[in-house]
């Protein structure tokens, strides 16, 4: 439903009969008359607007529609080279207390940041239509689910939300005595009459991401890109979501959910938390490999994770999303083939290059690139101007939008609006040295020490310096709505709470040799430590003890089918003292930034480790003789 005029927004019957929460019409009028678009769509959610949609941007240049014959239902989108990926300096937490959102996020007095933004939002949709989007995170009507609106004046966005999201008409007949989240988005580039618009809108000058926890809103402004605008993903799933399971007893997680089934049908269901682009949608779709006839694993989510502990004390988990915005470079039949074939058609590209034939290509996704390509920027390629100028034909944060309903490996209790039980939690980073390939943390408490001091190496997932290693506490660095230190001893309460809590591994995926080289094949083969890990949670997988905690010894992993000798493995095993010193000493810049609110056990724990490290050799190693 359109509604022409923006001043007819003023009245009631600006509101189709079935918008009926007053917080969110009273919230509306105030933003139309701030925003003063030229038109009102109420979406509705249909295959058809989806369809009209696409078509109009096709017809505005934002979408180009891919070769019906290769990849049918299915565009690509380019976007504006300022606007490729999260701006984390540009997101802020607006808590009302400048403690409560802690040191690690950026803050500002959410009375002067409101006043701040209207200035920015004063007629950003002229001669924009306004898309109003009802979205559920979790299936409709589940209890773990909760609802959010976004307004925004992007089609991209509108087109996105529903793929990724549970998006439409019917979910306002959920609405009726709950608090929606209030989300408002902007591209920031309103259009004087008869001026042509650009195929990305956007602000690249001035960029807001804008969370006010207590009011559950969300204010994003200037950019048209993922997780800056599709707000239903990190900065409701993740920043605001995390503030209620803070304040309700949940968690709200950057994680994958995969189920893990043995030949014999026993059944394991994992969260594993790594940083943007270090693995996750890989990990939740991996294809077991040679040897292991019989494993199968199955997806319920790869970003995302809302968790509850039910009346028995047992954890249980929903993915919120329903769909996958992942990463282009490095998917291939290869690497996911699951993804793959999710993506062979209604798939939204972007940041991609394009073939002549009408298809997409980016970097990996065969080992030869075509002959010639248009790049993300809409520039002639060809693997010589690639060599010649070390140009990227897609862009490093280039990514594809597909519902997850595509996912070929999709689990059974992917929708279950009771969620999957989850028996163990892994945590990862990408880290080229010093990591070893796995290891268990003696119990809960270390666990949740381990994950709150992990690093990882930046990448291109957001914007900053690529390579450089940063503490990214529980791969939520960029996600959590609140204090640090609070968000730690919320895990530590947890825990405390549970009869027999999840156990806890970290692994590296990452780890290379002195020329560069990966030391660990990855993707597929992580298999045989996913099942290490399952055996070990079923107490049926045996380990040593080394000076992180429980680790495997080769003859504890199954080789069947791949050539890995045990020196290659106890070199990916390996703990060197001095390196891990460092390492551990290095945590001290994380626990003075949050201390006073940092758990009492971290410094015990961390001394703990020191010493257990002072005592063992210079080099630590894996010997089998010493079983
Ligand atoms: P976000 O969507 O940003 O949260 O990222 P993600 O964690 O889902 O990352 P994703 O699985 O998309 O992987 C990102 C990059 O890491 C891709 O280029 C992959 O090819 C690469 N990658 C994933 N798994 C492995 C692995 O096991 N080994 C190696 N060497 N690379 C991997
Ligand atoms: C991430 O950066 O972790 C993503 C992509 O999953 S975005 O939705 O842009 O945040
Ligand atoms: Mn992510």
């Amino acid at each position: 439903m359109t509604t022409t005029g923006a001043n007819t927004a003023f009245s009631d019957d600006i509101f189709p009969s079935y918008v009926r929460n007053e917080r969110f019409k009273s919230w509306f009028k105030d933003i139309i008359a701030l925003c003063k678009p030229e038109r009102v769509h109420w979406c509705d959610g249909s295959q058809e607007e989806y369809d009209q949609l696409c078509e109009q941007m096709v017809e505005a240049g934002t979408f180009k529609r891919l070769n019906p014959e290769l990849r049918p239902n299915s565009f690509l989108a380019v976007s504006d080279p300022s606007d490729v990926a999260r701006t984390e300096e540009r997101t802020f937490v607006c808590s009302r207390r400048k403690q409560d959102a802690g040191p690690t996020n950026n803050w500002m007095d959410p009375a002067k940041m409101d006043a701040n933004l209207r200035g920015f939002y004063d007629g950003t949709m002229r001669g924009r239509t306004m898309y109003v989007v009802p979205f559920s995170m979790g299936p409709l009507g589940s209890e773990i689910s909760h609802i959010g609106i976004e307004i925004s004046d992007s089609p991209y966005v509108v087109v996105n939300m529903r793929t990724m999201t549970r998006m439409g008409r019917k979910v306002w007949d959920f609405l009726d005595g709950k608090e929606p989240v209030l989300c408002l988005h902007s591209v920031g580039a309103p259009l004087a009459p008869g001026q042509a618009d650009s195929s990305w809108p956007c602000n690249p000058v001035e960029k807001y991401i804008v969370h006010y926890p207590e009011n559950r809103e969300i204010w994003s402004y200037g950019s048209g890109y993922g997780g800056n605008a599709l707000l239903g993903k990190k900065c409701f799933a993740l920043r605001i979501a995390s503030t209620m399971a803070r304040d309700e007893g949940w968690l709200a997680e950057h994680m994958l959910i995969l189920g893990v089934e043995s030949p014999k049908g026993e059944k394991s269901y994992i969260g594993a938390a790594f940083p943007s682009a270090c693995g996750k949608t890989n990990f939740a779709m991996l294809i077991p490999p040679k040897g292991f006839d019989g494993w199968k694993v199955t997806t319920v989510g790869d970003d995302i994770a809302w968790i509850k502990p039910d009346a028995e004390g047992t954890l249980r988990a929903i993915n919120p999303e329903a769909g996958f915005f992942g990463v282009a470079p490095g998917t291939s039949y290869d690497t996911n083939p699951n993804m793959m074939d999710a993506i062979r058609s209604n798939t939204i590209f972007t940041n991609v290059a394009l073939t002549p034939e009408g298809d997409v290509w980016w970097e990996g996704m065969t080992p030869e690139p075509p002959p010639s390509l248009i790049d993300w920027q809409g520039q002639e390629w060809t693997p010589a101007i690639g060599k010649e100028t070390g140009r990227k034909a897609a862009h490093p944060n280039a990514r594809f939008t597909v519902p997850a309903t595509q996912c070929p490996v999709a689990d059974e209790n992917w929708e279950n609006p009771a969620g999957v039980p989850i028996t163990a939690f892994i945590f990862g980073g990408r880290r080229a040295t010093v990591v070893p390939l796995v290891y268990q943390a003696v119990n809960w408490n270390f666990g949740v020490y381990l994950a709150a001091t992990i690093g990882s190496e930046m990448t291109a997932a957001a914007f900053g310096a690529l390579g450089q290693v940063r503490r990214d506490p529980f791969a939520m660095l960029p996600f959590c709505g609140y204090h640090m230190g609070d968000y730690f001893n919320h895990w530590l309460q947890i825990g405390r709470s549970l009869p027999n809590p999840p156990r806890v591994f970290c692994v590296n995926w990452f780890r290379k040799d002195a020329e560069g080289k990966f030391l660990w094949p990855g993707f597929g083969e992580n298999m045989r430590v996913l099942k290490w890990i399952t055996e070990r949670v079923q107490g049926k997988a045996s380990a040593i003890e080394s000076p992180l905690g429980w680790m495997p010894r080769y003859e504890d992993i199954q080789w069947d089918g791949m050539d890995f000798s045990s020196e290659q493995f106890n070199q990916l095993m390996s703990v060197e003292r001095e390196a891990w010193k460092q390492e551990i000493l290095s945590h001290e810049e994380l626990f003075e930034r949050l201390y006073d609110r940092l758990p009492k056990e971290f410094i015990l724990m961390r001394e703990l480790i020191l010493s257990s490290l002072w005592r063992s050799p210079e080099k630590w190693e894996l010997a089998s003789e010493r079983a």
